[in-house]
């Protein structure tokens, strides 16, 4: 249940209350009202009749007195009047102004009346009993008209009572609106929108609800700036580290090399004899072959061309590559025109996916065509390379490759998304863009 029902029926439930004793307070006030005012009613109606009965003496022969008596009499309110011959028992009665049409019901009649009053008056003529006159109280009129009032008083205290419901819920709602505000605020964070403020609310109870759900989002958005920070300094110090390995490899091993390769040359050529000559040769070649690995190892290090060109050229480079060494498997890419220069760690990882996911089409997916597409969204470096090879075995583990493509993404605030299926695999990767990426745009 709402609060805002809650209110209402606990409000109704009062106002019903207070209804109640209100009716039951008038019922008990106008019960005896009636009753004082029927009692009042036959008592007027005796005095008439004696006085009536007074002035007929002397100046009606006393027989004709029964028989002209319900001519001089009128009824008064709230009592009614009959004349009963004490000869022929008959029962006359005076006229009087027509009955009035009543209306009330039965119950309300039933709740209010009076007991019922009654009096005799006997007539006696000349020291003879010639009859009586009957009196009763009549509570009718009375009661229709506590009934009218009655009734007026329930229909304005329930007209107001619904009034205050309606005041009441409209107020109630316009308090709790801010709630529903608050409610979609929070839920904005949830789904990662930090950005957003509620701001000030009127409310003096929910303003500092909404202060707090702001200065959450604020912490939040603050944490989150760090923690993006702190990954993209994680992945620059391990780039700059392999960057340092590979500077190494580069200007430690490849002089010593060379050197060792001119110098087994040289060893060749003065060699005195034949085994020395073979021998100085097959340095050479081991030194050739040492240094063709030290080139693989640093490419694979530190792609140098990466953050010296613009990423398309060295994508397409890339690509080109593959397409002149595995003439069997098309590789196709499509970057999209007038994208901005990404940060050097964006572009390494980019190029990393790139160099990953290929390597594996062609190593497990006996892929005939790999395209890769490169785009940018508002707020993300978009990559998908799809190949139509034969798909990830459902029992296969995630290996070097795959896991050390997600972390780097994960890292730099990003993730990845991999889809599979015996007609070819699909690796969704999405990297946030950085402030200083947005408004650079490659020439
Ligand atoms: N494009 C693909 N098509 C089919 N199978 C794939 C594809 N990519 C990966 N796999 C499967 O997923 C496994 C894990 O891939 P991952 O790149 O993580 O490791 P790897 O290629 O086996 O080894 P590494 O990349 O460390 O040299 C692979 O062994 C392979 O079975
Ligand atoms: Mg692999």
């Amino acid at each position: 249940m709402t609060l805002r029902t809650r209110i209402l029926l606990v409000i109704l439930a009062m106002q019903l209350l207070l209804i109640g004793v209100l009716a039951a307070g008038s019922l008990d006030r106008l019960r005896r009202d009636i009753a004082t005012e029927t009692r009042m009613g036959a008592q007027t109606a005796r005095d008439l009749v004696l006085a009536t009965i007074g002035t007929m003496q002397g100046a009606v022969p006393p027989d004709r007195i029964m028989a002209l008596l319900p001519e001089r009499l009128t009824e008064p309110h709230h009592a009614r009047i009959g004349v009963v011959d004490g000869l022929d028992g008959t029962l006359r009665q005076p006229p009087g102004p027509p009955d009035p049409v009543l209306r009330r019901p039965d119950w309300f009649a039933a709740l209010v009346a009076p007991d019922p009053q009654e009096m005799r008056l006997p007539v006696v003529v000349g020291g003879r009993p010639r009859g009586y006159v009957l009196i009763t109280g009549d509570p009718a009129a009375e009661i229709a008209r506590a009934w009218r009032d009655m009734r007026d008083l329930m229909i304005l205290a329930l007209a107001t009572a619904g009034l205050q419901a309606l005041l009441i819920a409209w107020a109630v709602r316009q308090a709790l609106r801010p709630v529903g505000t608050i409610a979609t605020r929070l839920s904005d964070l949830i789904r990662g929108d930090l950005e957003t403020r509620i701001g000030p609310l009127p409310q003096p109870e929910l303003a500092p609800l909404a202060r707090h759900v702001d200065r959450l989002a604020e912490t939040l958005e603050q944490a989150q700036a760090d923690r993006r920070r702190l990954q993209q300094q994680i992945v620059a110090r391990a780039d700059a580290e392999r960057m340092a390995i590979a500077r190494d490899l580069h200007d430690e091993m490849g002089p010593c090399l060379f050197g060792l390769r001119v110098e087994a040359d040289a060893l060749r050529e003065a060699a005195p004899d034949a085994a020395t000559a073979q021998s100085a040769a097959q340095i050479a070649a081991i030194a050739e072959q040492i240094s063709r690995v030290n080139r693989t190892l640093l490419n694979d290090l530190r792609p140098m061309a990466v953050g010296q060109l613009p990423l398309p050229t060295v994508l397409g480079d890339y690509v080109d590559d593959l397409n002149r060494r595995f003439p069997e498997t098309r590789f196709q890419l499509e970057v999209a025109s007038g994208l901005p220069e990404p940060d050097e760690a964006t572009a390494l990882t980019l190029f990393r996916i790139l160099q990953e996911g290929t390597t594996n089409a062609l190593r497990h997916a006996a892929a005939r065509s790999v395209t890769i597409r490169l785009w940018t969204d508002p707020a993300h470096w978009r990559m998908i390379l799809s190949d139509d090879g034969q798909g990830i075995a459902p029992d296969r583990r995630e290996g070097t490759g795959l896991t050390g493509m997600r972390e780097r993404i994960t890292l730099l605030g990003g993730n990845l998304a991999i889809q599979s299926d015996g007609a070819g695999t699909r690796l969704q990767a999405r990297l946030p863009r950085q402030q200083t990426d947005r408004n650079r745009t490659t020439k």
